[in-house]
């Protein structure tokens, strides 16, 4: 099995350092019950802004609705496909157009939806698991399959299970993305100290 923990600049939290998106999965093992309402949890918990969780997860579990499944596994990209294929547990994530109390514009939702998605996805690494979240899919299809109203927007699909070995990859290039190494751009690039463009520290 493939180590793909973060290389850092300095020591973090195992569980972010060991948090990554593989593409190869454990067709054979199943995400339990209780696994999943852990990963579900620990969204649940997630910060939004007024406390409004504006978002809202669907899930399919291979193991108990094989035909939901496969309706939420023919929205993804012809990419996504290649790899998905072994997923037992597929999510999507969505954010709401507006606040509940007010009716106003959420502008906050989307970053609100992330935070919860990235809860999920850390989740799992603590329960031994591994998560992938996906941009590529077919939002209208989504909308039709699984009647996601128009004021939520369809953001993320998310792969959960088991990570396998490698090989379990058929196509080439979808190999050659697991295999490639991990990067970050430099810190200096991305964080500034007290003024845009200035270095941090
Ligand atoms: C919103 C979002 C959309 C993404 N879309 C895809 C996707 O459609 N297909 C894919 O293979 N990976 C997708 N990824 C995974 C990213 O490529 C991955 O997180 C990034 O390359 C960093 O790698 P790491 O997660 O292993 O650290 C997506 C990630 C996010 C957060």
């Amino acid at each position: 099995m493939q180590d793909r923990k973060a290389i850092t600049g300095v020591p973090i939290h195992e569980l972010l350092a060991r948090r990554w998106s593989p593409r190869a999965f454990d067709a054979s093992r199943a995400v339990s019950r209780a696994q999943v309402a852990a990963l579900v949890e620990a969204a649940r918990w997630a910060p939004s802004c007024f406390g409004a969780e504006p978002w809202r997860f669907l899930m399919w579990d291979r193991a108990q609705d094989a035909a939901g499944w496969q309706q939420a596994y023919d929205c993804l990209s012809d990419n996504n496909r290649k790899w998905c294929k072994n997923v037992p547990l597929l999510f999507l994530a969505c954010a709401a157009s507006s606040f509940e109390h007010n009716g106003q514009p959420n502008r906050w939702s989307h970053y609100d939806t992330g935070m919860a998605a990235l809860a999920l996805s850390l989740e799992a690494v603590a329960q031994g698991l591994v998560a992938h979240q996906m941009g590529g899919f077919d939002i209208p299809k989504v909308r039709a399959a699984f009647g996601v109203p128009d004021d939520f927007m369809p953001m993320a699909m998310i792969a959960v299970g088991y990570q396998a070995a490698p090989e379990v990859l058929d196509d080439e290039e979808t190999l050659k993305k697991e295999l490639k190494p991990r990067a970050r751009k430099p810190v200096a690039e991305r964080f500034f100290g007290g003024r845009w463009g200035a270095p941090a520290g």
